[in-house]
């Protein structure tokens, strides 16, 4: 069986209570903390920066941290959030000049790297630069909100993006973004991914530990 990860999307946890909130659901059982950047301008929604990456990290934190960056320039945010701590940092190609140089920063800066792709974007970014590529992320919503519904011409997308994965022979994550739940987790990942963020499933329910838990079953029928 392949090993799936589940990353609780802090979008949806009470931000006046958010160290108390991520250790939480890490007791719960996640594996990893999603953490959604968004500019005001990429994306119709404003949220956090570095400065509350490296705040996590200092209240003990030590999961992987996975940053999930909806903003535009990328650049010039990817050390800020490497020496706050972050583990993978992945961005919308569409926001970057220059692909293939952002991503080769995020290495360099020791990271984890990933391209995110919108659901009406194409996967043909992908073409010269897999093996920079640690994580693919599909949106399975329109980027921006939380508590939105899964897109399901995302699973057609997932099948065509596991197919290229399992060519290529790389270890890479198949991570799948937006409305995902108890009910829908079993399909998604019959489509190929790996790897599931759930911000209002889990965080909008008042036992985050049974949510994760009904969601490994669903991941193991
Ligand atoms: C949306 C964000 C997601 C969001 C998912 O732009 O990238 O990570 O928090 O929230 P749910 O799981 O509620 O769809
Ligand atoms: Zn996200």
């Amino acid at each position: 069986m392949r090993d799936f990860l589940i990353a609780p999307s802090i979008l949806s946890a009470d931000f006046a209570r958010l160290g108390e909130e991520v250790e939480n659901v890490l007791e719960a059982g996640a594996d990893v903390v999603h953490f959604d950047v968004m500019d005001n301008h990429f994306v119709p929604n404003l949220t956090i920066g570095p400065m509350v990456c490296k705040a996590l990290r200092d209240y003990g934190i030590a999961a992987p941290i996975d940053v999930h960056l909806m903003v535009q320039p990328v650049d010039r945010m990817i050390d800020d959030f490497a020496k706050a701590g972050a583990s993978i940092i992945t961005f919308h190609p569409e926001a970057s000049t220059h692909i293939d140089r952002s991503l080769q920063q995020i290495k360099d800066a020791g990271c984890q790297a990933g391209l995110v792709f919108n659901p009406a974007t194409p996967l043909h970014y992908l073409d010269y630069v897999l093996d920079k590529v640690d994580v693919i992320l599909l949106m399975s919503v329109n980027p921006g909100f939380g508590g939105q519904s899964f897109i399901p011409a995302t699973l057609d997308k997932l099948r065509q993006a596991r197919q290229l994965v399992d060519a290529s022979g790389r270890d890479i994550r198949l991570e799948i973004d937006g409305g995902v739940k108890v009910d829908n987790i079993a399909e998604i990942a019959a489509a190929g991914a790996d790897m599931f963020v759930a911000g209002s499933a889990i965080f909008n329910q008042p036992d985050y530990a049974k949510v994760i838990r009904d969601m490994r079953e669903q991941l193991a029928s």
